[in-house]
């Protein structure tokens, strides 16, 4: 009896326990094509988890059963907004640790949430933090996730001051660190160390060391055998980066579905659904390969505008970093 119960739930216990990979997750823009859908959740697929830029889970694609959803407070308006924090406080409780801030160094129009330090900290403490001890569950949240980018290190800096300016006992406690990158796998490995000095460097021994979730990445603007490289490189060393607790690729939509700064070579899934290269790569599958299921055809990727031009931003850091 029990053995039937068990042979029954059999396959998605193998995907849990042999090849899930507990920091690889995706940054899911909206890809509505249903056979994109099952190869991100398919048995073998190594993903645990996914978040979307907002505090609502895209359920109907993919079911919180399949992979644990990440929600994040995007700017100003969504921290304030009485309907943000119904949303985080129904989500299941596999749904532990909450994103804040996207990029609050970067202009709107780029995708990002263009928010003063001194703005970023007083809402910060005043809707953010409450989550730490809120009353659905006690969340870990993250501090703001700025560009990859001496500007976004700056923005960190005088946050931090407003904070303790504002409380000067606690500033804005946080529980992790999020980071974007877009370029080469050397400026991403100079980036990631930057954080982890920034915030870990003087930390007395008493506090744990803060990890980092990368939650952008990609090389952008670059074609395939050089996006297929950096991702060859970057894969192994994140999973062996003990402060790395977390990263997620951009991104999850078809090759032409791109936007144009990226270009169409860091999609994981070509014009007609098949694993590209790097979606063979980052999801443990066959290059060509397809997913099960009906395509609808309809909808294709139902991009965020804000999500869409983000990276335009980086690309712009990008040059002031070099
Ligand atoms: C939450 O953060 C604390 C450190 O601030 C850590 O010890 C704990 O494991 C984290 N929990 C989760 C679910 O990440
Ligand atoms: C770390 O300590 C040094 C020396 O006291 C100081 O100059 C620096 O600003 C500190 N860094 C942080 C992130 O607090
Ligand atoms: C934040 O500011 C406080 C108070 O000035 C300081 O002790 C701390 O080192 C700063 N932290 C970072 C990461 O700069
Ligand atoms: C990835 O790296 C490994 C080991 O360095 C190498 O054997 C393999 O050919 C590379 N794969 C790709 C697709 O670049």
């Amino acid at each position: 009896m029990h053995i039937a119960i068990l042979a029954f739930l059999a396959p998605s216990l193998i995907r849990l326990a042999n090849a899930q990979n507990q920091k690889r997750g995706i940054a899911y823009l909206g890809d509505t094509h249903k056979p994109d859908n099952n190869l991100l959740l398919r048995d073998g697929s190594p993903l645990s988890w996914y978040y979307n830029w907002s505090p609502y889970p895209a359920t109907q694609q993919i079911p919180a059963t399949e992979l644990e959803f990440t929600p994040l407070i995007h700017g100003l308006d969504e921290a304030q907004d009485p309907h943000t924090k119904t949303a985080i406080n129904d989500l299941p409780t596999s749904s532990q640790r909450l994103l804040t801030f996207n990029e609050p160094d970067g202009t709107t129009d780029s995708g990002g949430s263009s928010i003063s330090p001194e703005d970023a900290a007083k809402a910060y403490i005043e809707h953010i933090a409450p989550y730490r001890s809120g009353n659905s569950r006690n969340w870990n949240i993250s501090h703001p996730s700025v560009t990859g980018s001496p500007r976004g290190l700056e923005w960190l800096r005088e946050f931090n001051t407003s904070c303790y300016e504002i409380d000067e006992k606690n500033g804005c406690p946080t529980d992790f660190i999020a980071a974007h990158w877009y370029g080469a796998f050397d400026g991403l490995k100079g980036w990631l160390s930057s954080l982890d000095d920034f915030y870990n460097g003087n930390r007395s021994d008493s506090k744990p060391n803060l990890k980092i979730w990368v939650t952008e990445m990609a090389l952008p603007q670059q074609g395939t055998d050089a996006t297929v490289a950096m991702a060859n490189e970057t894969l192994p060393y994140l999973d062996g980066l003990d402060y790395v607790e977390r990263y997620a690729w951009f991104g999850a939509f078809r090759a032409n579905d791109a936007n144009e700064w990226t270009g169409g070579s860091v999609a994981l899934f070509g014009d007609d659904g098949e694993l590209t290269k790097i979606g063979a790569l980052y999801l443990n599958g066959k290059e060509g390969e397809k997913g099960q299921g009906e395509d609808s055809g309809a909808r294709g990727l139902r991009p965020s505008c804000e999500v869409m031009v983000a990276i335009v931003v980086g690309a712009i850091m990008l040059v002031d970093w070099v």
